[in-house]
This record gives structure tokens, C-alpha cells and sequence, in this order.
């Protein structure tokens, strides 16, 4: 199509209006065909252009497998163009027949293939699963089965591909499908579709194959061009998260997608971050005002009053606004290569809103062949399971079996910010709305006042055997002795008690540095100056305490007691280091567990330069400096 002739324009957008859009995905294991089969499809609804053309049957004829185009290549080259630019997750490619308009989500494949997967099957209609009928039905088949059904895609396809290698045979195909049907009727999808094809030749891809007359079923073409799609969720009640807010001549606008229902204006709205309540004034669009709105418009809507509205608020309809919470339930998809772990401090994002959070108990991992509930400590990478989630603010959701927009999250590492998981609302956890903080009468400001101190947590951080505990205690003296409340939160002392059922896995100190924390925070919210002294080797973790303690308005010291560990080992008071590297004690900080040394310490001690007192006295000046010693 030539975008300067615009009677040509003005057809094809006539033709797009009219037909309706199916957005699908393709999911496989890596030689499965997924590339050959886009390919393939985009060439045979004549959708490459030209020049790609030009080249693919020139590359196609370089690699000399004298069996034609080979489609993949098509791919592969647009792959390619992409990683010369920024790397996206998901490219969508468009394409049209006299039927319908398809999106389909190319997914680069590999390690991070059920990543980019989930990225792409949360916004699809239908997922496309191809196996190699020589191999049939395989783990990865179940499992991206699995995720497209969380997702909430509606429709499946199974692609039983490379049909020519088993010589077309009918008994083979049945096979599979029976197999792929018994392992996945759990799911209720609305339809399953089995076909058998060769996207390599095209049988059954666009046109028939005349080398399968025992099937008489739809070519996947035909197919995607009929196959019912799950209709907008008009009748549900309006609600609309705010993607941008902008101000035009005084007055505000709230940009954003309608998740689900109408609404016109002069109608009542709530907005969830505040509660408060407006009149819908106008819709907006590029187009001029709309009468009203429906799911999946993108608009601009104002309010007849001036309310306090921020990004992540979701408006909605005043007689049926939408639900806030702090804690759910929800199924989680871990995509990353450091394993799930319950406790750590996580980034949670739904849409524009994003919260700190972590999984407060992980209720079981869900079985890829049986859909069984195995009970677990950790989801590790492509492990599907369900958890329940505690989150540092509420923020307003619909379940995502009724809205996916208001229903999803992703989970995101709070260092590096890479996407770690996605994750699904099941539904807002009944203790969230139960449990409420109380409050007294004689408040933090009263105690410290009594004390004549700003409270705060001085986190000591450090090998085993640095010197945390010297440090802390010789500090401890120094502030006693000028009349400051203290108190050493000591990692070995508080595993005699409180944290006396954790060892040293990674899950277990994340939970030891979680009560830790909480613990600290309860003190220093008593008035006191508490030095907590904790190996903590995990920089998200310390990241937590760090934030539990801001947000609750205390000061925070990360103190890192910088002792080289030929030195601990040398100093080996306990004699640890030389059990661990015996081999008789396992996961030890520094042999055969890791160490995190921080990068943003308001203080490092190097205790192979200063001694002790001194190192003591530069903790008391700092603080002096924050003004907890009045
Ligand atoms: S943390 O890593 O979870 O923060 P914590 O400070 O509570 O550790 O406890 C560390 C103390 O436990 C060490 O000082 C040491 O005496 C003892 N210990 C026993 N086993 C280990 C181990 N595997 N790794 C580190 N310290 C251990």
C-alpha cells in the first residue's frame, strides 16, 4: 500500500473498520517452527514487502537447503533489525485478510521465551501452540498451555506441525491431540482447536493440503478468521486508570484506557486513591467528544470539580466504584533465574501504579502436568504458583478473571528493575480490610521527648566475624554513657528466641532479616537508638528495612562494617570458617553462600585502618549529625 495515494488509504481504513481484530501469539519449544509459521502466514497473505522478499529468496538460496523459501529467515531478519535497536520484549506485526485484522505478538524465542510469552499472552485472544509431531505433546507444550490459560486467553490452537516428517499420518496426529485433550481439559478454554500442518510447505497453514484427506477440519487461516472472540467486558461497571495527567488552559485532564463499562458524562465518579467523588464533565478524543465510553478506548476525560487525582488512580463509577486492597491472593508466573522468595522485598506494578510488596506466604506450586498443588518455599524460573501478597499501600483491582487491565501485576526487581514475574489477582485477601493500625495517646513524638532523643536504626552489615557486634557494642557504650537509650538487636542472640526455627537458606534469611527489621521498628518506634548487628547479606533485603523504616518515618544508618574476609577468616573467633570449608557447615556467608557488599552506605568502616573505639565514634557522630542526640 503507497500512504501517498490517499484514495488507496481511504479503502484500506474502510476496509479496517470493518473488520473485526483477533490479536493472537505463537508458543513452542525453540524448533518448533514458530518463526517458519509467522512467516509464512505474513507471505501468503502477501504482507512482506518487496525488498524483504527480494532478500529472503536470496538468503533462502544461500543457505542451499534446495527446498525453497525458507520462512524462518524472514524472521530472523526482523529479529535482527530489532536488536539494533532498544530490545523489546514483544514486537507486534499486523496483518489483514478480507476477513479480519490479526495482531500477532512475535516473541523472540529462547531462555527468556516464556517471559516475553507472558508479556505478550496478557494482551491476546488466542494462543497458537505448535509441537513437532515427531515429538508430540512435551513439558514446555503443558506449561505455556498453562500460563495462556492464566493469562485469560479464551481460545487455543494446537499446531501439529512438521506433519510431513511423520508422513502425514492420521494416527499419529490423533495421538497428540488426544494427549494435548486429556492433559488440558482442566483449563476450560472456550475453544480448543487441533490442526494438523507443515508451515515448512504450507499444508494446512493458508491453503489445504492435499496430503491429509482424513482431515477435515479448518486450515489455521480459516480458522483464525472465524473463531469467536470474547466480546469487550462492555456490561461491567465503568472503571478507567489514569495514565497521564496534563493540564490544558487550567482545566485537568486524565488520560487513560477504559478497562471496563460506559459512562457519559454528568454521571457520578469515584476516584480510588482519596475516595473522593465528581461529575464526569467531558470525554475527550482525538476525534472530538464521545457520548460516551466503551472498554478499551483510549481517552481524555474532565472533571467538573477540582479533586486530587494522581497517576495509578482508577476512576469509576460512583455507584459501583472498584475495590482497594493491600493484601491478595494471586497466582504468580516467576520468570526470572534468581528464584521467588517469600519475604523479599519486591516492586509490584499495576499499570501506572507501583508499589513495594512481597509475597507474605507462598500457598503451593501448581503441578505443569497435573495441575496439582505441591507445597513449596520458592518458585523458581518458569514455575507457576500461587501466593499471597502483601503490599506497602492498597491499590484498587478488579479480579483478573474480570479484568485483566485491573486484574494483573508484574513483579520487578527493585535493583535492577527487570521484570521478574507477572502475577494475577485472584481476590483481596479478607484480613486486609479486617485488620486496622491502632492508635494511642502517648505517640512516638511523646516517648522521644520523654527521652530527649530521635529514634533511629543503625543497621550493622558485615561478614561474619567483621566486627559488627564489637562495633555495635562499643557504640552502645558510648551513647549509655551520655545518657541515650539503646538497645543491640544481635543476629545470633535474637536466633536463640524469635528466629529460632530459621537457618541459613536464602528463604530463611530473608524471613530472619524481615522480623529483624520489624522488630528494630517496633523499638525504635518505643524511642530508642537500636543497633541492629545482622551479617544481612542480601542487598534487597537490607532494602526492605531500610524502607519499613523510612516510610515509618525513622532514621536509617546503613552501617557496612567492611572487614576483607582473609582477615575474618584469620580472626575465626568461632571457629566457623574453618567448619565451613570442612565442609560441616552449609550455606556459609562468604564459602558457600553469597555476600552483598552495599553501595550506598551512609557509613563505611574499614577495620583493617581504625580500631574499634574510633570506628565507635564516627557511628555516634553521625548520628549527632542527624540530630538524634538532640
Ligand atoms: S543472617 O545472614 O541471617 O543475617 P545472622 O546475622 O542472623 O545471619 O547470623 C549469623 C551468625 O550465625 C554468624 O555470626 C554465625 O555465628 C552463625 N552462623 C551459623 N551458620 C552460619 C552460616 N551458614 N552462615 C553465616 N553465619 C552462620
Amino acid at each position: 500500500m503507497n500512504p501517498d495515494n490517499p484514495g488507496l488509504l481511504a479503502a484500506f481504513l474502510e476496509r479496517q473498520a470493518r473488520v473485526s481484530l483477533l490479536r493472537f501469539l505463537t508458543c513452542g519449544s525453540v524448533d518448533d517452527g514458530k518463526s517458519t509459521l509467522i512467516g509464512r502466514l505474513l507471505y501468503d497473505t502477501k504482507l512482506i514487502f518487496d525488498d524483504q522478499l527480494a532478500r529472503l529468496e536470496r538468503d533462502s538460496e544461500r543457505r542451499g537447503t534446495g527446498e525453497g523459501i525458507d520462512f524462518s529467515l524472514l524472521l530472523d531478519g526482523l529479529e535482527a533489525e530489532r536488536e539494533q535497536g532498544i530490545t523489546i520484549d514483544v514486537a507486534w506485526r499486523f496483518f489483514t485478510t478480507e476477513r479480519r485484522r490479526f495482531i500477532v505478538a512475535d516473541t523472540p524465542g529462547h531462555e527468556q521465551y516464556t517471559r516475553n510469552m507472558a508479556t505478550g499472552a496478557s494482551q491476546c485472544d488466542l494462543a497458537v501452540v505448535l509441537v513437532d509431531a515427531r515429538h508430540g505433546v512435551v513439558v514446555q507444550t503443558l506449561r505455556h498451555t498453562l500460563i495462556a490459560a492464566l493469562m485469560g486467553i479464551g481460545s487455543i490452537v494446537l499446531a501439529v506441525n512438521k506433519i510431513d516428517l511423520v508422513d502425514f499420518s492420521e494416527a499419529r496426529f490423533r495421538e497428540i491431540e488426544a494427549a494435548f485433550r486429556d492433559a488440558t481439559g482442566r483449563h476450560r478454554f472456550r475453544d480448543v482447536t487441533v490442526i494438523p500442518l507443515s508451515a515448512r510447505h504450507g499444508d494446512n497453514v493458508t491453503a489445504r493440503g492435499a496430503r491429509m484427506p482424513w482431515y477435515a477440519g479448518p486450515t489455521l487461516l480459516e480458522h483464525l478468521e472465524t473463531v469467536e472472540v470474547a466480546p469487550p467486558a462492555e456490561g461491567a461497571d465503568f472503571r478507567m486508570q489514569v495514565q497521564r495527567v496534563d493540564r490544558l488552559d487550567g482545566v485537568r485532564l486524565y488520560e487513560g484506557t477504559v478497562a471496563s463499562g460506559t459512562i457519559r458524562p454528568g454521571a457520578r465518579v469515584q476516584i480510588s486513591g482519596s475516595g473522593a467523588m465528581a461529575t464526569l464533565a467531558r470525554i475527550v478524543t482525538m476525534d472530538g467528544d464521545l457520548a460516551e465510553t466503551r472498554a478499551g478506548d483510549a481517552v481524555t476525560l474532565t472533571l467538573a470539580e477540582q479533586v486530587d487525582i494522581s497517576r495509578g488512580d482508577v476512576i469509576s463509577d460512583a455507584e459501583a466504584p472498584v475495590a482497594v486492597a493491600d493484601q491478595f491472593a494471586a497466582e504468580i508466573v516467576w520468570l526470572a533465574e534468581a528464584s521467588l522468595l517469600a519475604g523479599r522485598a519486591y516492586l509490584l506494578k499495576f499499570g501506572a501504579r507501583t508499589v513495594a510488596g512481597s509475597v507474605s506466604r507462598l500457598r503451593y506450586r501448581l503441578d505443569v502436568n497435573s495441575g496439582a498443588h505441591l507445597e513449596a518455599e520458592t518458585l523458581a524460573m518458569n514455575e507457576v504458583g500461587m501466593a499471597n501478597i502483601a503490599l506497602d499501600a492498597p491499590v484498587a483491582f478488579a479480579p483478573f478473571a474480570e479484568n485483566r487491565a485491573l486484574g494483573g501485576f508484574i513483579v520487578i526487581d527493585r535493583l535492577s528493575n527487570a521484570t521478574l514475574g507477572v502475577g494475577m489477582i485472584r481476590h483481596a485477601l479478607r484480613r486486609a480490610t479486617n485488620v486496622k493500625w491502632q492508635e494511642f495517646e502517648v505517640d512516638r513524638a511523646a516517648r522521644s521527648a520523654l527521652l530527649r532523643q530521635k529514634p533511629a536504626v543503625v543497621w550493622f552489615t558485615g561478614l561474619s566475624g567483621a566486627g559488627k557486634s564489637a562495633i555495635a557494642s562499643a557504640t552502645q557504650r558510648l551513647l549509655h554513657a551520655e545518657g541515650r537509650a539503646t538497645y543491640v538487636l544481635d543476629g545470633d542472640n535474637v536466633r536463640h528466641g524469635l528466629n529460632r526455627d530459621l537457618g541459613f537458606t536464602e528463604t530463611d534469611r530473608v524471613e530472619n532479616i524481615r522480623r529483624a527489621a520489624e522488630v528494630a521498628g517496633l523499638m525504635a518506634d518505643a524511642g530508642l537508638i537500636v543497633l541492629v548487628s545482622f551479617i544481612s547479606p542480601y542487598r534487597s533485603d537490607r532494602a526492605l528495612a531500610r524502607e519499613r523504616t523510612a516510610t515509618a518515618g525513622l532514621a536509617f544508618v546503613e552501617v557496612f562494617v567492611d572487614t576483607p574476609i582473609e582477615e575474618c577468616r584469620r580472626r575465626d573467633a568461632k571457629g566457623l570458617y574453618a567448619r565451613a570449608d570442612r565442609g560441616e557447615i552449609a550455606n556459609f556467608t562468604g564459602v558457600s553462600a553469597p555476600y552483598e557488599a552495599p553501595e550506598r552506605a551512609e557509613l563505611a568502616l574499614a577495620t583493617m585502618r581504625e580500631d574499634v573505639a574510633s570506628l565507635a565514634a564516627r557511628v555516634v557522630a553521625d548520628l549527632r549529625g542527624r540530630g538524634c542526640l538532640g
